[in-house]
């Protein structure tokens, strides 16, 4: 039976280090780490992410501000905030919720973001930093930033030798996850829907990341015995008459054959805010200069 890596618990030690570096923040320069959320019409999922956002945030001691547009609202209004909320000096962190409803030029607004407050890490300056490995000024994709850490509670800060898999090839998660384990010496395949023998790549894979948002689509034959599996698909189903939340993979079966495994819900979904914590706090943090890593 593989471990059980247990997402809750290295949130929480995520979430204490922020706290810890936001108190004295918030002492040393006389006003709290500022978070701006932007949501953008009803997209009843999105308000509930956001929701849950800003109350962490408020956790950590952050001021957080969140701006509440209708869906009708102006592609230029919409920018106007972003550009506003970049000059603010009170705000170190701006995410907008996405996907923004149809009709909005959501590049142009993710873009418009200055990549030192843009902390989901999806401007093209973040996400070269990250492909070049600069990592002292760079900002990375919160959920491969908190997948990350999970890989690392097993194998430490090197994999050198190890094969990784991912599986997803987005700009929210496949591409950055790819490269985090790259820099971090590991063998890396990028999988992905035209990929041919998806089945005989992920077998030689030490670590398996899967984020296909298909309901258990890795199987335990996929799996190499003793491998780390990282599940970041959250997928809503429906068994025996109810409606329960499972992974891209197979997790009883897969647990069997696994040396460790993240399950869904409690694995990567609780590093996600996590990681967005952490990153407001140290593009703070580098607002005045101090450049100390936050975890
Ligand atoms: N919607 C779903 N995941 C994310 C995320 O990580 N960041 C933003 N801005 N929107 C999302």
């Amino acid at each position: 039976m593989a471990m059980i890596i247990d997402g809750k618990a290295a949130a929480a030690r995520v979430i204490d280090a922020v706290k810890a570096a936001s108190a004295e923040f918030s002492a040393t320069t006389g006003s709290p780490p500022g978070l701006a959320v932007v949501i953008v019409g009803e997209d009843p999922a999105s308000h509930v992410y956001v929701g849950a956002k800003g109350r962490k945030a408020k956790e950590c001691g952050f001021s957080s501000i969140q701006h509440t547009l209708p869906g009708t609202v102006p592609q230029a209004d919409l920018m106007a905030l972003v550009a506003r909320l970049n000059a603010d000096p009170a705000v170190h962190g701006i995410l907008v919720q996405l996907p923004l409803p149809k009709g909005f030029d959501q590049e142009a607004v993710i873009q418009s973001i200055r990549p030192v407050k843009d902390v989901d890490g999806l401007t093209f300056v973040n996400a070269g930093k990250l492909a070049s490995g600069d990592f002292a000024t760079g900002l990375n994709p919160c959920t491969p930033a908190g997948s990350m850490l999970l890989v690392r509670s097993v194998h430490g800060d090197d994999l050198s030798g190890l094969e990784a898999v991912v599986i997803g090839r987005s700009n929210l998660f496949g591409k950055p996850m790819g490269q985090l384990l790259l820099a971090a010496n590991a063998t890396v395949t990028m999988a992905h829907s035209r990929t041919r023998d998806l089945a005989g790549i992920c077998q030689r894979a030490g670590i398996l990341v899967a984020a296909v948002g298909r309901a258990r689509m890795v199987k335990a034959g996929w799996v190499k015995p003793g491998a780390t599996i990282i599940d970041v698909g959250i997928n809503r189903i429906e068994e025996n008459g109810k409606s329960a939340l499972t992974g891209d993979v197979d997790f009883d079966a897969v647990s069997e054959i696994a040396g460790a495994i993240s399950p869904v819900p409690g694995g990567v979904g609780p590093m996600t805010i996590a990681m967005l914590m952490a990153n407001t706090m140290t593009a703070a943090r580098r607002s005045i200069g101090d450049v100390r890593p936050v975890i």
